[in-house]
């Protein structure tokens, strides 16, 4: 049985969806994108939704809209974009610590790194697992700093009833290994229409539809970029957001049968952990392996024709070019990212699949002589 990290779940009436948007004379941003919008707004409750092309671009639109320049405090654990979107920003990524129970970013650590430069924090939620809010919340209001949420891997997540992406500027991925996919692509979603209409010129060249004089003239009134999504793949992600709740269920479902059986091994393998009051959306579902037994762990698998992964190792402050950042140590950081593996999860496994991962789990945990 070979099985993969994650698998997109893409149906024969999307591809119809996909091949008539494909037959209409506009094939970039059009009326697909504001149907997706208006779905994304009305289901994660937040005034305002912008698709684009990536949640990189919507990392970097989020501070080029705020007009931001200064220090920006972030998870070293983490994807590169969240690092790389504020360097091609101008601004400077310092790296925060995490909590090893849940694996974000820890408040703590937040405080610690916050100087006169401090002029934003992009959390990161992990994995599908949302961030302490109430903590991060307070932190932003006591230092007035802004809050964009790079919830990439947390579609459908909330924090007591609230979902992510709804608390700062929200920041969502619908690449292929995401829990809704486009493809590529992207969303930023706003509280204030100011922002939301600034961030519509930067993703499409600056172009300034107030500055319109007749019906060809197209004036620019910022650098802008082009991030935008076509027209045809946000007909798809209007159409998997609506199984959004669907495939979040069956991500669940799995994960709680990996948490029932690996959490017999709890001397060797540590689960993630969910608080009360926080919905995890398994965008990814991760175990922490000690650090000796990983690569071997990792070899057996993929042995077993099983795709397991690491997410994230090097963390960004080992990253060659990012290092000149890194400033106070990390220790938890560097604890979590050698021993970090990802399962594979995707609303598609079968339980026939789900199980294959755990005896094989089972027979490398019995090669040891522990
Ligand atoms: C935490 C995090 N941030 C940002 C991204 C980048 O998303 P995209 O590939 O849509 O730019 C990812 C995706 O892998 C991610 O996991």
């Amino acid at each position: 049985m070979q099985i993969p990290l994650c698998k997109p779940s893409i149906d024969n009436k999307e591809l119809r969806i996909i091949s008539k948007s494909l037959k209409t004379p506009w094939l970039t941003h059009g009326p697909y994108n504001l149907k997706f919008e208006k779905l994304f707004s009305d289901k994660f409750k937040v005034p305002y939704s912008l698709s684009m092309n990536s949640c990189t671009s919507a990392l970097e639109c989020a501070i080029k809209c705020q007009d931001l320049k200064g220090e920006i405090i972030i998870p070293s654990f983490t994807w590169v974009s969240t690092a790389n979107a504020i360097l091609n920003a101008g601004c400077k990524p310092v790296f925060a610590d995490i909590e090893l129970n849940s694996r974000n970013i820890d408040p703590k650590s937040i405080i610690k790194n916050i100087t006169k430069k401090t002029v934003a924090i992009i959390i990161v939620h992990f994995a599908g697992l949302p961030c302490d809010m109430e903590n991060i919340l307070k932190i932003c209001k006591k230092y007035k700093l802004k809050l964009i949420e790079d919830s990439a891997e947390t579609l459908g997540a909330q924090y007591k009833k609230r979902y992510t992406g709804s608390f700062g500027l929200g920041c969502f991925s619908f690449f292929p290994t995401k829990n809704i996919t486009t493809t590529e692509g992207g969303m930023l979603t706003f509280q204030d229409k100011r922002l939301f209409d600034k961030a519509k010129k930067i993703i499409a060249h600056g172009i300034d539809k107030s500055l319109k004089k007749n019906f060809w003239h197209r004036e620019s009134s910022l650098p802008g970029h082009n991030y935008r999504l076509p027209n045809h793949l946000a007909a798809l992600g209007f159409s998997q957001l609506k199984k959004l709740n669907f495939f979040n269920n069956k991500r669940r479902a799995i994960a709680k049968i990996y948490d029932k059986e690996l959490s017999k091994f709890n001397n060797f393998f540590i689960l993630q952990k969910v608080p009360k009051n926080f919905t995890h959306s398994y965008q990814m579902y991760t175990i922490r392996v000690p650090k000796k037994y990983r690569s071997n762990f990792l070899d057996f698998m993929r042995k077993k024709k099983i795709e397991v992964s690491v997410h994230f190792d090097p963390p960004l402050h080992e990253q060659k070019y990012l290092r000149l950042f890194y400033k106070k140590k990390l220790p938890q950081t560097d604890i979590l990212s050698k021993e970090i593996v990802t399962l594979p999860i995707f609303p598609d496994m079968t339980k026939k699949q789900v199980y294959y991962v755990i005896s094989n789990i089972k027979k490398f945990i019995s090669t040891l002589k522990l």
